[in-house]
Protein backbone atom coordinates (compact mmCIF):
# COMPACT_ATOMS: atom_id res chain seq x y z
CA UNK A 1 0.00 0.00 0.00
CA UNK A 2 1.54 3.34 -0.99
CA UNK A 3 1.10 7.18 0.86
CA UNK A 4 -1.84 7.50 -1.70
CA UNK A 5 -3.57 4.36 -1.38
CA UNK A 6 -4.11 5.31 2.58
CA UNK A 7 -6.81 7.47 3.91
CA UNK A 8 -5.42 10.50 5.39
CA UNK A 9 -4.70 10.38 8.70
CA UNK A 10 -3.97 14.16 9.38
CA UNK A 11 -7.38 14.49 7.90
CA UNK A 12 -9.53 12.43 9.92
CA UNK A 13 -12.91 13.40 8.75
CA UNK A 14 -12.07 12.21 5.20
CA UNK A 15 -10.17 8.94 6.50
CA UNK A 16 -13.76 8.43 7.84
CA UNK A 17 -15.94 9.21 5.04
CA UNK A 18 -13.43 6.73 2.93
CA UNK A 19 -13.76 4.14 5.13
CA UNK A 20 -17.86 4.58 5.26
CA UNK A 21 -17.88 4.39 1.44
CA UNK A 22 -15.38 1.23 1.48
CA UNK A 23 -17.77 -0.22 3.97
CA UNK A 24 -20.75 0.41 1.36
CA UNK A 25 -19.17 -1.23 -1.34
CA UNK A 26 -18.43 -4.21 0.75
CA UNK A 27 -22.04 -4.93 1.76
CA UNK A 28 -22.82 -3.87 -1.80
CA UNK A 29 -20.60 -6.35 -3.09
CA UNK A 30 -23.27 -8.95 -0.97
CA UNK A 31 -25.90 -7.80 -3.23
CA UNK A 32 -24.32 -8.54 -6.72
CA UNK A 33 -26.32 -10.41 -9.11
CA UNK A 34 -23.23 -12.75 -11.37
CA UNK A 35 -24.28 -15.76 -12.09
CA UNK A 36 -22.57 -16.17 -15.62
CA UNK A 37 -19.43 -14.12 -14.46
CA UNK A 38 -19.10 -14.91 -10.95
CA UNK A 39 -17.27 -12.21 -10.69
CA UNK A 40 -19.37 -9.78 -8.25
CA UNK A 41 -18.45 -6.31 -7.69
CA UNK A 42 -20.04 -3.69 -5.36
CA UNK A 43 -19.92 -0.37 -5.59
CA UNK A 44 -20.83 3.11 -2.88
CA UNK A 45 -20.83 6.26 -4.84
CA UNK A 46 -21.38 9.73 -2.54
CA UNK A 47 -22.90 12.35 -4.71
CA UNK A 48 -24.38 15.53 -3.30
CA UNK A 49 -23.71 14.23 0.31
CA UNK A 50 -25.13 11.15 0.24
CA UNK A 51 -24.35 7.52 -0.05
CA UNK A 52 -25.73 5.03 -2.85
CA UNK A 53 -24.88 1.58 -3.52
CA UNK A 54 -25.07 -0.90 -7.08
CA UNK A 55 -23.81 -4.22 -7.83
CA UNK A 56 -23.70 -5.87 -10.92
CA UNK A 57 -26.55 -7.64 -12.57
CA UNK A 58 -26.20 -10.17 -15.24
CA UNK A 59 -28.27 -11.05 -17.74
CA UNK A 60 -28.78 -14.62 -19.85
CA UNK A 61 -28.58 -12.06 -22.86
CA UNK A 62 -24.62 -11.17 -21.96
CA UNK A 63 -24.47 -7.82 -23.30
CA UNK A 64 -27.65 -6.45 -21.12
CA UNK A 65 -25.60 -7.06 -18.03
CA UNK A 66 -24.80 -3.47 -16.22
CA UNK A 67 -21.60 -2.62 -13.84
CA UNK A 68 -22.03 -2.04 -10.50
CA UNK A 69 -20.56 1.76 -10.72
CA UNK A 70 -23.61 2.51 -13.03
CA UNK A 71 -26.35 0.80 -10.97
CA UNK A 72 -24.94 3.11 -7.96
CA UNK A 73 -24.82 6.00 -10.06
CA UNK A 74 -28.38 5.76 -11.55
CA UNK A 75 -29.95 4.90 -8.05
CA UNK A 76 -28.07 8.32 -7.21
CA UNK A 77 -29.68 9.95 -10.46
CA UNK A 78 -32.91 8.93 -9.40
CA UNK A 79 -33.00 10.41 -6.01
CA UNK A 80 -32.49 13.76 -7.69
CA UNK A 81 -28.18 13.65 -6.23
CA UNK A 82 -26.30 15.37 -8.90
CA UNK A 83 -22.68 15.78 -7.76
CA UNK A 84 -20.28 13.14 -7.35
CA UNK A 85 -17.97 13.07 -4.69
CA UNK A 86 -16.16 10.10 -4.20
CA UNK A 87 -16.56 6.17 -5.32
CA UNK A 88 -15.46 3.07 -4.05
CA UNK A 89 -15.56 -0.62 -5.54
CA UNK A 90 -15.21 -3.36 -4.19
CA UNK A 91 -14.42 -6.74 -6.08
CA UNK A 92 -12.48 -9.95 -5.37
CA UNK A 93 -9.69 -9.09 -8.07
CA UNK A 94 -5.91 -8.51 -6.90
CA UNK A 95 -4.77 -5.97 -7.37
CA UNK A 96 -8.22 -4.93 -6.83
CA UNK A 97 -10.09 -3.79 -10.54
CA UNK A 98 -11.08 -0.32 -11.46
CA UNK A 99 -13.63 0.85 -13.44
CA UNK A 100 -14.37 -0.25 -16.73
CA UNK A 101 -14.26 2.68 -19.68
CA UNK A 102 -18.45 2.81 -19.83
CA UNK A 103 -18.50 3.40 -16.25
CA UNK A 104 -15.61 6.14 -16.15
CA UNK A 105 -17.98 8.09 -18.70
CA UNK A 106 -20.87 7.76 -16.57
CA UNK A 107 -18.93 9.02 -13.76
CA UNK A 108 -17.60 11.76 -15.81
CA UNK A 109 -21.08 12.92 -16.16
CA UNK A 110 -21.72 13.76 -13.06
CA UNK A 111 -18.63 15.26 -12.01
CA UNK A 112 -18.11 19.12 -11.60
CA UNK A 113 -13.94 18.40 -11.36
CA UNK A 114 -13.13 15.17 -11.92
CA UNK A 115 -9.61 15.89 -10.56
CA UNK A 116 -11.42 16.11 -6.72
CA UNK A 117 -13.38 12.84 -7.37
CA UNK A 118 -11.84 10.00 -5.73
CA UNK A 119 -12.53 6.41 -7.18
CA UNK A 120 -10.63 3.64 -4.59
CA UNK A 121 -10.95 -0.23 -5.83
CA UNK A 122 -10.89 -2.77 -2.81
CA UNK A 123 -10.64 -6.51 -1.91
CA UNK A 124 -11.44 -9.01 0.67
CA UNK A 125 -7.48 -9.29 1.22
CA UNK A 126 -7.34 -5.37 2.33
CA UNK A 127 -5.59 -4.25 -0.65
CA UNK A 128 -6.71 -0.93 -1.41
CA UNK A 129 -5.76 1.04 -4.72
CA UNK A 130 -7.02 5.07 -5.63
CA UNK A 131 -7.39 7.37 -8.42
CA UNK A 132 -8.93 10.64 -9.55
CA UNK A 133 -11.04 10.07 -12.22
CA UNK A 134 -9.53 12.97 -14.36
CA UNK A 135 -6.47 9.70 -14.06
CA UNK A 136 -9.29 7.37 -15.32
CA UNK A 137 -10.79 9.57 -18.06
CA UNK A 138 -8.42 11.84 -19.15
CA UNK A 139 -9.44 14.32 -21.65
CA UNK A 140 -12.73 12.88 -21.73
CA UNK A 141 -15.76 13.92 -23.15
CA UNK A 142 -17.35 15.66 -20.68
CA UNK A 143 -20.78 17.35 -22.89
CA UNK A 144 -19.68 20.80 -22.48
CA UNK A 145 -18.73 20.30 -26.07
CA UNK A 146 -22.19 19.95 -27.31
CA UNK A 147 -24.37 23.32 -28.58
N1 LIG B 1 -18.19 -5.31 -13.80
C1 LIG B 1 -18.58 -4.33 -12.95
O1 LIG B 1 -19.59 -4.43 -12.26
N2 LIG B 1 -17.80 -3.21 -12.90
C2 LIG B 1 -16.68 -3.02 -13.62
O2 LIG B 1 -16.11 -1.94 -13.59
C3 LIG B 1 -16.13 -4.09 -14.44
C4 LIG B 1 -17.04 -5.24 -14.65
C5 LIG B 1 -19.02 -6.53 -13.87
C6 LIG B 1 -19.80 -6.69 -15.13
C7 LIG B 1 -19.97 -8.19 -15.18
O3 LIG B 1 -21.11 -8.53 -14.41
C8 LIG B 1 -18.75 -8.74 -14.51
O4 LIG B 1 -18.19 -7.65 -13.78
C9 LIG B 1 -17.69 -9.30 -15.44
O5 LIG B 1 -17.36 -8.38 -16.41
Amino acid sequence: MTDRDRPDASDPAAASAASTLDARSVDAQRKAYAPYSKFRVGAAVQMSGQVFEGANVENASYGLTICAERVAVFAAALAGARELEAIAVCSDASPPSSPCGACRQVLLEFAPDPTAVTVTAINSLGERRTWTLAELIPDGFSGRELP
